[in-house]
């Protein structure tokens, strides 16, 4: 896969220059973006200025100038970047400043932003390869169908042969309506009415989730939201992550009661946790003595950490799995699914009602054939954790050797660290984060050309598109950050 990869290599001291250039079949079709950055350049000339006038102008349009809390640099000060393009490894903002991204639009650009590599898809070869191309091409056959279309059909076939769980599956248009339709499939399936969830995890949010939760409301220190009605969260019982037996108490308190724990098998919305040896098969035992389903809510891992996700990689497997972000390509995208057994009560198969207007449009289904389609090329994963190991390990180092507390892991092309010694094994952890260094941090490293998800409690993202020589640069640039912070 390395072989395969041309990232647009460069950074600090090095003059940076890649291209989207893609065609369709007849090659008429063409896009041009150039991305050119000396950093010495970039340095002298790092202003922010667009970026803060556009967002005082987003400030007295939309709530907190932004459409999704965590974007609002609330927990590391400042003012969020306003964007032009992205391409491969790099994001330019409106100042023109660019950045390494480890954000990777929270995910979904595991392939590298607007892909210009291609693989063919052989049971649609009239579609160009690239995931740009690709959608030029359906997007000349309209936009939205609201009925069924073959790109469907082949979403969930590769969907369905990749992920062990998942039998049947049902598109829908974010993480949060995978999670929200799952537990009403869950409750309906068990006609039970709790379910388990682990505080600091982020199932998306509709109300019954919005109880311990990670991502923007941990980053913005929301214990919950005003709105959530008591009655919609009585039913969501909670239990710190790793922590076996305190899920068994809960079993024990709610006999009966229980129909599902769902999940985040790795953490990645209060920063990357991992699960510790034998968690996820402590948790797969309870849920089956106590006949309630697991679920595995893999809209972060799924297709990140292996090709068929987390569980996959723990070769654990639940009975439900969601999935979002990569299988729609950088497109609004989510899914549901398990087995047959279970997904048979999904409407209009079974009673469990659940509808979407633009579930399974055809363009979000063009763009995650695409990214799947690159993501199964021989030596991809292997190339993921190669990078990402890379990064991670040399972030540590030159912590360590700059005196802080620090500690992170990865899996894939997720990963995380907390300015603490660790170990980190759930929110009550990560929390003893230093959080106000972090701050200091993330600023230093904006500077030096490194962006990454301005919280704490978020992880970090590598993609095929970052090069060796990306993360030395970012490593350079964090040794640099971590002596004078
Ligand atoms: C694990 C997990 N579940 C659900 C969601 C919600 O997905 P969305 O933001 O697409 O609604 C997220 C979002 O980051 C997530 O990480």
């Amino acid at each position: 896969m390395a072989a395969a990869i041309t990232g647009v290599g460069a950074g600090l001291g090095v003059s940076c220059s890649s291209k989207i250039s893609q065609g369709n079949s007849s090659g008429s079709l063409r896009y041009s973006v150039k991305m050119t950055v000396s950093v010495e350049e970039k340095k002298k000339n790092f202003t922010l200025k667009k970026s803060e006038e556009a967002f005082n102008v987003a400030k007295e349009l939309m709530p907190g100038g932004v459409n999704s809390p965590v974007r609002a640099f609330k927990s590391v000060g400042g003012q969020p970047i306003v964007f032009d393009t992205v391409k491969g490894s790099r994001i330019r903002d409106i100042d023109g400043n660019e950045y390494i991204d480890y954000v990777g639009s929270w995910g979904p650009a595991i392939i590298g932003h607007a892909d210009d590599e291609g693989s063919v898809i052989p049971v649609l070869p009239h579609l160009p390869s690239t995931v740009l191309a690709a959608l030029a091409e359906t997007m000349k056959k309209g936009t939205s169908f609201g009925a069924p279309c073959l790109l469907e059909n082949v979403l969930a076939e590769m969907v369905i042969s990749a992920v062990p769980s998942i039998e049947m599956v049902r598109f829908v248009n974010s993480g949060t309506e995978a999670c929200m339709g799952v537990v009403r499939l869950a409750r309906a399936f068990t006609a039970r009415p709790k379910i388990i969830k682990f505080e600091g995890c982020y199932h998306g949010h509709a109300n019954s989730f919005l109880v311990q939760a990670g991502s923007g409301v941990a980053t913005l220190g929301l214990p919950d939201s005003p709105g959530v009605p008591k009655g919609a969260t009585v039913d969501t019982l909670t239990a710190p992550f790793n922590d076996i037996s305190a899920v068994e108490n809960l079993f024990k308190t709610h006999q009966g009661e229980i129909a599902a724990i769902i999940l985040e098998p790795v953490v990645g919305n209060s920063g990357f946790i991992a699960p510790n040896p034998d968690f996820l098969n402590a948790i797969r035992q309870l849920t089956k003595e106590h006949n309630a389903l697991l679920i595995f809510d893999e809209v972060m891992t799924g297709f990140r950490l292996s090709y068929g996700g987390a569980q996959e990689y723990f070769g654990i497997t639940p009975d439900l799995t969601t999935l979002g972000k990569i299988i729609g390509g950088g497109l609004p995208v989510g899914a549901y699914g398990g087995k047959r057994e279970i997904m048979e009560m999904v409407a209009p198969a079974g009673p469990m009602y659940q509808a979407g207007t633009l579930s399974g449009n055809p363009l979000a289904m063009t763009a995650g054939i695409h990214t799947l389609k690159r993501l199964q090329e021989p030596g991809t994963y292997e190339y993921l954790n190669k990078i990402t190991n890379e990064l991670i390990q040399g972030i540590l180092d030159v912590g360590k050797k700059a005196g802080h507390a620090i500690c992170g892991g990865y899996i894939g092309g997720m990963f995380g660290f907390f300015f603490t010694e660790g170990p980190v094994n759930n929110f009550a952890d990560a929390k003893k984060s230093d959080t106000a260094k972090f701050a200091r941090f993330y600023r230093g490293m904006l500077e030096e050309g490194v962006y990454l998800a301005p919280s704490q409690f978020e992880a970090g993202f590598t993609s095929l598109a970052h090069t060796s020589e990306d993360i030395q640069l970012t490593i350079a640039a964090a040794e640099k950050v971590l002596k004078q912070i």
